[in-house]
């Protein structure tokens, strides 16, 4: 069974004090393991007639919010934590994903610490910064944030834990041995933050300093900035988790939402919605906001809810096709999302914040944006360009051609100028020239084995162009 299979791993630990930690894990893993199995037996669905739109205090608009006198006293509560579990594989990057070079010579990492150098100097106060790592970001990390060791800033970092896929068919681990190959393992979903910070100690560090809020964004969200409005609201309304959301639009209809369940807020993902109420659930009428993953969280209750075994998040099962030694395998892991845990403390509430707070890199389209002049870069921090019509940012969709941040950077050497641009489509082997504006809606496509070079110093302004051509 499962718990004969995760002794025998922890059995293979020779170290006393590692077997204990290896142990504890394993513990963790075999509970959500246990639940899953519970849970898929008995159905999970919910009510949709219990489904409703939150009301004005479950989630908040973020214009009512005012600042305080006291923002030094509570940045001094204050810790900044980072999301930096994940990859670059989806940009087709090696290693931790915010390693990837954004803007000016700067990664996701640089940002961020520019971000917070600037806030502790600003206010005079030493706001840490810490980053929740997982056995694929580990070493790398700690070769990169090196540099910033003579500066003045404390940078923490803990693991999150490692858990053993499983065989979908026997439902059995798929490591022999604790040392057992890193693909035989995965980083279980940021809702895993909340154990890992506890098994790691880290908690109970940051409790010690007088760290008693923690402000925790995906790496990859450049609009993920400390918030002193938000900070105030959550203290002056005890709340123990802030989740921030912003307006759904026709482009993120798939995000999770916030939903009134039977009097108290919830996350609802698209998974969980029955298909019937799909429609329903995208319709920017009845919920008309999407999580950021921006949380806020009170550490005390952090520490309570880990401690009373409180939390019970959905679990996501993450179906994979795998090759080990030359051979398919079908395997599944069990993931949380931190968001799903905003049920679990109280006066748990959403805050409805501007999109500026909302920036996330995931493509190479994306990358294209905040590397363009429609963003400046201020102690870390992308801001928009004032004069940018209407305030949102233009529609940019890149082919396949450039779907690694290496082959958007040999088609598109120097980012055009797109401050007046409102939709761009590029497709096929296209190259853009150097000091290259664009405008109104553009669209290039160059065919099957076509190739279009847009020469320096181009200005296209509402046009298609296509084929093979050489303008
Ligand atoms: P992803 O890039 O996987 O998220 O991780 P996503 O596609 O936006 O969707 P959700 O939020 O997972 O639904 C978001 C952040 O979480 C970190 C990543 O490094 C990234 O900063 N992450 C993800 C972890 O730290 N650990 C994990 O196990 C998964």
């Amino acid at each position: 069974t499962m718990r004969n299979e995760l002794n025998h791993l922890a059995n293979t630990v020779k170290d006393p004090k590692q077997r204990k930690a290896f142990e504890k894990e394993m513990d963790n893993f075999f509970s959500l393991f246990s639940r899953y199995l519970q849970e898929s037996a008995k159905g999970n669905e919910i009510n949709w007639d219990s489904v409703k739109s939150p009301n004005p205090e479950q989630v908040v608009e973020y214009s009512t919010l005012k600042g305080t006198d006291l923002t030094r006293d509570y940045l001094n509560k204050l810790a900044v934590l980072k999301l930096n579990g994940g990859l670059g594989t989806s940009m087709g990057c090696v290693g931790p994903k915010s390693i990837i070079e954004v803007r000016e010579g700067n990664s996701f990492l640089d940002l961020s610490v520019r971000q917070i150098e600037h806030l502790n100097r600003k206010f005079n106060v030493s706001v840490p910064f810490v980053l929740m790592n997982s056995f694929n970001t580990d070493e790398a990390t700690a070769k990169v944030i090196k540099k910033y060791e003579a500066h003045k800033i404390e940078i923490l970092t803990f693991n999150q834990s490692r858990f053993p896929r499983v065989h979908k068919e026997t439902l059995l681990p798929v490591p022999r041995e604790a040392d057992s190959p890193i693909d035989e393992w995965y980083p279980p979903g940021h809702g895993d933050l909340f154990e890992s910070l506890h098994n790691s100690g880290l908690i109970d560090r940051l409790l010690a300093q007088g760290k008693e809020y923690l402000f925790v964004s995906n790496i990859d969200n450049l609009g993920a900035v400390v918030d002193l409005n938000i900070l105030n609201h959550m203290i002056d309304t005890h709340a123990e988790y802030i989740m921030e959301l912003t307006d759904k639009t026709k482009a993120d209809v798939k995000g999770g939402t916030l939903i009134d369940y039977e009097g108290k807020v919830r996350l609802l993902e698209i998974a969980q919605v029955p298909s019937q109420h799909v429609e329903e659930f995208k319709s920017i009428k009845k919920f008309k906001y999407f999580n950021t993953n921006n949380i806020w969280l009170h550490l005390p209750a952090v520490k309570r809810v880990v401690e009373n075994h409180e939390l019970s998040m959905e679990i996501i099962p993450n179906f994979k096709t795998v090759k080990y030694h030359g051979e398919s395998h079908n395997i599944i892991q069990l993931e949380t999302a931190i968001g799903a845990a905003i049920r679990h403390f109280k006066n748990a509430h959403g805050v409805n914040v501007p999109r500026r707070r909302f920036l996330p890199v995931k493509t190479c389209s994306d990358l294209m944006l905040v590397k363009s002049d429609l963003y400046s870069i201020n102690h870390g921090q992308l801001e928009m360009d004032p004069h940018r019509f209407g305030g949102s940012a233009p529609l940019i969709k890149l082919g396949a051609d450039f779907k690694k941040v290496a082959d958007f950077a040999k088609h598109i050497p120097s980012i055009p100028k797109i401050l007046e641009l409102d939709h761009l489509t590029i497709t096929g082997n296209v190259n853009i020239g150097r000091s290259v504006t664009l405008k109104g809606t553009v669209i290039i496509v160059a065919s099957d084995n076509n190739r279009i070079d847009i020469p320096n110093g181009s200005v296209l302004e509402n046009c298609v162009i296509t084929g093979n051509l050489n303008i």
